[in-house]
């Protein structure tokens, strides 16, 4: 497997799919043109050229995804697919995505920009476990009995599909999302139509076909492309959409809230944003910790909701500890992602730039020090590149502190005490995820109790697994996705009562 390649060298079945004319929207397993006739395109922000025409999904086609997706689920796919049959199906998607995964990993690299050594040999393949894992649980969504107060009641619970699931997703990683939605709702027994993110659409819509091969009944997975306005916006906001589930911006999030209050009060789970804090303790394995900031934080470019932005170090170890990231940091090559050399990919927009940009030059005319990096860089062609940036702070105030800046930037402090750690940690609105380097144990179990944050790794970071839960604390959002919890987000419970009263009493 090589991954120093340039664009001419993709594999043919990717060139292939780019080279096929416009993409339009998956309904009902087949292709359907999009009814406004308008078509956007996507971006390779490597080089800021398009890459492919995406069909743009307006109200009329949400309602004809929506009607397909019910029409699945009242039929075949909830009477005829029991929980093993699901269990296959998906199993057989896995097995066709390993199948595909090189042209997936080079769509994922051409269209979000990451590295290609990160698409093939992170996400894809952490694609296909996820997917298996929640298949495995198709057949183990159990209910209960009861033990009530009433006498000649037998009672028992179920634990049912919702019905239609809306996903809506970002565009940092393509693939993954749509598989983090895609397993645990099929799984449930719902039926799906997912929205990609507007920049980076087309793994999902390469995966549409697979999902076809695999066997899947027509309308059971739809796939609808578009910006949030008007397509994610018309899913929030949809009457016979059951549930939405959601991951990006914490704004984004409460709209979509808004509107499924304002609708038909679809169920809505929300996993959003962070900034996240990573700890360095001076009794910690120093040169481990310092690497493992660098990476929380810069792999990604930052573009990563579990990003470990805010790193406090204990003073003791601040100067050193700064000195060994600001090496480490410098050495990092940022570079397209088909280059021999990169550990840093391009920023998704122009937008994403200009904003990072924003936040770099207030935060200096606010008084936080430059450390390392702070500026665009040129000389990669038209591309969207940001130098790893490192910033020392004291006030915990500014806004380069307090919010998802989504891009390579880290935040330094110092820290002195326990008190003063556990609250500067816990004083943004976020509680995505957290970090905590040290060798005394006590410590950091209680570091990980008192820190607002849905997953805390203890000498680790950004370790997500299948089988562990995950989700937000505070305005990171909220329900849990991964491991059993997945399952609870997907389904609804039913109580059944039966009453067990015999006559045994003999006829006069
Ligand atoms: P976003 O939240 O606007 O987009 C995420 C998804 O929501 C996309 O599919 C988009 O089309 C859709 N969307 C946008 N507006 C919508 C609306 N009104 N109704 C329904 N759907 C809508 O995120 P964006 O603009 O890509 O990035 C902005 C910031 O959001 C980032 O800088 C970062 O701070 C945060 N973010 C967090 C992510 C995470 O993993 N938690 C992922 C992406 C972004
Ligand atoms: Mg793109």
């Amino acid at each position: 497997m090589a991954f120093n390649m340039s664009e001419a060298e993709l594999k043919d079945s990717t060139r292939a799919f780019l080279d096929s004319g416009p993409k339009q929207l998956f309904i009902n397993n087949g292709w359907v043109a999009p009814q406004s006739g308008e078509y956007f395109a996507s971006l390779n922000p490597a080089s800021g050229k398009p890459l492919a025409e995406i069909a743009l999904a307006n109200e009329a086609d949400v309602d004809a995804a929506v009607a397909a997706a019910r029409a699945a689920f009242k039929g075949h796919w909830s009477q005829k697919f029991l929980a093993g049959d699901r269990a296959a199906l998906l199993f057989k998607l896995a097995d066709l995505i390993d199948a595909h995964a090189d042209t997936l990993a080079e769509l994922e690299t051409l269209d979000n920009g990451k590295p290609y050594r990160v698409s093939r040999k992170g996400d894809l393949p952490y694609v296909t476990k996820h997917l298996r894992y929640q298949a495995g649980w198709a057949d183990k969504i159990e209910g209960s009995t009861v033990p009530v107060t009433f006498p000649n009641q037998f009672v028992y619970t179920r634990r049912e599909p919702l019905g239609v699931v809306a996903a809506i997703i970002p565009w940092n990683f393509p693939l993954l999302m749509a598989i983090w939605k895609l397993g645990p709702a099929l799984t449930a027994g719902n039926t799906l139509i997912l929205k990609p993110a507007e920049q980076t659409p087309l793994s999902a819509l390469y995966l549409a076909d697979l999902v076809a091969e695999a066997g899947f009944p027509p309308g059971v997975v739809n796939i609808l492309t578009g910006p949030g306005l008007p397509t994610g916006a018309a899913l929030a906001a949809h009457m016979d959409i059951d549930k939405l589930a959601f991951t990006g911006s914490t704004a984004v999030g409460a709209k979509i809230m808004e509107a499924a209050a304002r609708s038909n009060l679809k169920r809505v789970s929300l996993e959003l944003g962070g900034k996240s804090p990573n700890v360095i303790f001076a009794d910690a394995d120093i040169p481990a910790a310092v690497r493992g900031a660098q990476w929380a934080v810069f792999s990604t470019a930052g573009q990563e909701c579990v990003a470990g932005s805010r790193i406090f170090v204990e003073r003791a170890i601040y100067n050193e500890a700064l000195d060994a990231l600001k090496g480490h940091v410098e050495k990092m090559q940022v570079n397209h992602g088909f280059a021999e050399k990169v550990h840093v990919g391009p920023i998704i927009t122009e937008a994403q730039m200009k904003r990072i940009q924003g936040y770099v030059t207030d935060g200096q005319k606010a008084g936080a020090e430059i450390i390392s990096g702070g500026a665009a860089i040129k000389d990669l062609g038209d591309g969207y590149f940001f130098e790893p940036t490192i910033f020392a702070y004291q006030d915990d105030s500014l806004p380069l502190v307090q919010e998802e800046i989504f891009g390579p930037v880290a935040a330094v402090t110092a820290f002195d005490d326990w008190d003063e750690l556990i609250q500067r940690a816990n004083s943004t609105m976020y509680g995505l995820a957290a970090g905590v380097w040290t060798r005394d144990i006590a410590k950091g179990h209680n570091y990980a109790h008192q820190v607002q944050a849905g997953t805390v790794w203890i000498n680790g970071y950004g370790m997500i697994d299948p089988a562990a839960p995950f989700g937000g604390y505070k305005m990171s959002g909220f329900g849990r996705e991964m491991g059993k919890e997945s399952i609870e987000l997907y389904t609804q419970v039913k109580t059944v009562w039966v009453n067990t009263y015999q006559d045994t009493s003999k006829p006069e």
